[in-house]
């Protein structure tokens, strides 16, 4: 299939599931994997119609410890000491961001050359696509760990903080738009957005991410997009 199918066709079966979920689980906190992941979630958004905090696109978790991974293997530092940071769109355009993840307070910049840095930001991208390429069909237990861990928190009310797409109003100055930030996670859903101060470059490059979530989204029909 074209993105252009995949998007109208997947549309339409979130479309009809949240008319399910909104039937029998009018009070429940959505979170949604299928791709296309920013746009998917945009349209479950405004099918079910509930507040932003309780409707959360999943994507975040897997590509930012896929980054703290392949920097953990150059650096020799566990991937679980480092807190990685990718924004923007789960896909080719997604913004990983090594000189905002950190090792302790130090920044994983002050670890790795520039050929280093270059290399994470490319295989963070493209790991989605190698799994994909590799196996023959999609991950599927990188994003069941990682729901896992987003649904605990939510449950236990932990108030951990992941990256997540969530809807975007105002936060990072963008608006009407579901991408990956950080974000705190409890009881309520999605508690915090946590706003990075991104310098002018920074901004450029996550303003740009946000662009092809929103070239993405034009190609959803219409009418699952209100
Ligand atoms: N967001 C992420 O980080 C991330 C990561 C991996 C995969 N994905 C996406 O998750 C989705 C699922 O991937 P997968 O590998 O599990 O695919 P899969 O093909 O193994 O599973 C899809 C499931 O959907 C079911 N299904 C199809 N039409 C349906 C309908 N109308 N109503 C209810 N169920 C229906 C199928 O029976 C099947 O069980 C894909 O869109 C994939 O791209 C997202």
């Amino acid at each position: 299939m074209t993105r252009e199918e995949l998007a109208g066709k997947n549309a339409e079966i979130v479309a009809s599931i949240a008319e399910q979920i909104k039937k029998y689980a009018p009070n429940s906190i959505v979170i949604i994997t299928t791709n296309p992941l920013d746009a998917m979630v945009y349209v479950l958004y405004k099918k079910l119609g509930f507040p932003r905090n309780r409707v959360i696109g999943f994507s975040g978790v897997l590509d930012s410890q896929r980054m703290a991974y392949y920097a953990s293997q150059l650096i020799g530092i566990a991937p679980e000491s480092i807190i990685p940071v990718v924004l923007g769109q789960h896909g080719e355009n997604m913004y990983p961001v090594p000189e905002a993840s950190f090792v302790y307070g130090k920044p994983l910049t002050e670890f790795i050359t520039k050929e280093q840095y270059d290399e994470i930001v490319k295989k963070t991208v493209q790991a989605g696509a190698e799994i994909t390429n590799l196996r023959g069909f999609s991950s599927n237990w990188g994003p069941a760990a990682g729901l896992a861990l987003m649904v605990d928190s939510i449950k236990k009310d932990r108030k951990r903080v992941f990256e997540a797409s969530v809807y975007l109003d105002g936060e990072y100055g963008v608006r009407d738009v579901f991408a990956e930030v950080p974000v705190v996670l409890g009881k309520s859903g999605v508690e915090k957005i946590i706003e990075l101060n991104l310098n002018e470059e920074q901004r450029k490059k996550f303003l740009a991410s946000i662009e092809a979530i929103k070239k993405n989204l034009a190609t959803v029909p219409a009418q699952f997009l209100s």
